[in-house]
């Protein structure tokens, strides 16, 4: 059974036949990016200044990652408190209130607590009515992840207005022992109001396309935090293997991406924006060269943000609009791989 709106907030049953495309004069509904938000605390920290502290350097850090900067959050500040400020800009973005809300999603690997969920302190902090309010575990693909379950619950009909968050403080679990991991990281928050919009009085068409997921448990050992509430006890701090999440990276994003303009029936020559996780420029351009997309078609924010994980995505988006680059009716493609392995790809019409 699916539904559509008769109204705004009262989502009405019709049979799931009905809901096809064109039959019976009956429209679907689609999902659309009503609003885009970010947020990166004050504190920046340079290259440099991690060079004054660890055994490095600023031309080992830009040449092997293509990072010159970072955020870390002050003590004290959680990442619900980031999630909250980029979905506040999200929902100005998309001229919606908290009450519009009916589901959050948190995509983040470094929650407030065990529990409960981030998400239900970003509920609380905007004055979000109760609703459906969770986190999801995908690390840098749980903003992919999450963005696909929200998509699920409008067209559904269950939730007209959904924030999906990207929402990291990685600052808290890196090892200063461990130069290879500790320059990569940055905090930060991204986020998305996901609408439901009809297809047929929509003004031009648009939303998510085509979605793709997939992990693999054999791979986990290349990228974790040794830490966890069953295990250790303890949060735990980043290891990673990087040559071979960096093998996995270059060639499963790129799988992704051919598989959701597959799946979409849209060449990829059609692509506007591909918007990629930032997790290392050298994955990023060899992702493009796979993809055959100019290196001005892609959106780079790992520079300035670090790999900021699950907000990376909604980060770079942010950025993208903000400085005009990318526009509405324009095709774009997010696609990451982080610990899991876990990635996917997602292409929508902004
Ligand atoms: O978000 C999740 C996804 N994450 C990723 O996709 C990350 C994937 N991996 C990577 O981005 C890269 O593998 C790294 C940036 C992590 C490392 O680049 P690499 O080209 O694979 O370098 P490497 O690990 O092979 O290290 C090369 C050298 C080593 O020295 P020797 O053994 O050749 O003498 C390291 O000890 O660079 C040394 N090194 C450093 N030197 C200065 C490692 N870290 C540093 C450092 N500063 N911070």
């Amino acid at each position: 059974m699916q539904y559509h709106y008769a109204g705004k907030g009262t989502p009405v049953n019709v049979e799931y036949a009905d809901m096809a495309k064109g039959e019976n004069g009956m429209s679907i509904i689609e999902t659309v990016i009503a609003g885009v938000g970010s947020y990166l605390p004050e504190n920046v920290v340079t290259n440099q200044d991690l060079a004054k502290k660890i055994d490095t350097s600023d031309e080992w850090i830009r040449s092997r990652s293509g990072i010159g900067e970072r955020h870390f959050a002050a003590d004290g500040e959680t990442s619900s408190d980031l999630a909250a400020k980029a979905a506040w800009n999200a929902l100005d973005h998309a001229g919606l209130k908290p009450r519009d809300i009916g589901l959050i999603i948190v995509a983040t690997v470094t929650p407030d607590k065990t529990f409960p969920a981030t998400a239900v302190y970003v509920q609380e902090k905007l004055g979000v009515p109760p609703g459906i309010a969770f986190d999801l575990s995908a690390a840098c693909a749980g903003f992919l992840y999450a963005v696909n379950i929200a998509h699920d619950f409008i067209r559904t009909g269950q939730v007209e207005h959904a924030l999906v968050i990207g929402a990291e403080k990685l600052s808290c679990f890196l090892d200063w022992e461990d130069r290879a991991t500790c320059v990569l990281f940055g905090d930060g928050a991204g986020a998305v109001v996901l609408s439901g919009e009809d297809s047929q009085t929509a003004r031009e068409p648009r939303g998510i396309l085509a979605t793709y997921l997939s992990s693999d448990g054999r791979l986990a050992k290349h990228l974790y935090a040794d830490g966890g509430p069953s295990s250790t006890g303890t949060v735990g701090l980043v290891r990673m293997n990087g040559k071979e999440v960096f093998r996995n990276a270059v060639e499963q994003i790129s799988n992704a991406v051919f598989e959701v303009t597959e799946r979409a029936k849209v060449s990829r020559h059609e692509i506007d924006w591909f918007v990629p996780h930032q997790a290392n420029i050298r994955i990023i351009q060899s992702c493009a060269k796979k993809l055959e997309l100019d290196e001005d078609k892609v959106v780079v924010t790992i520079d300035k943000h670090a790999n900021t994980s699950s907000a990376s995505i909604p980060l770079a988006l942010d950025a993208g609009i903000k400085d005009g680059r990318v526009k509405r009716g324009e095709l774009l493609v997010f696609a990451a791989l982080g610990g899991g392995l876990a990635w996917g790809s997602t292409l929508v019409r902004y």
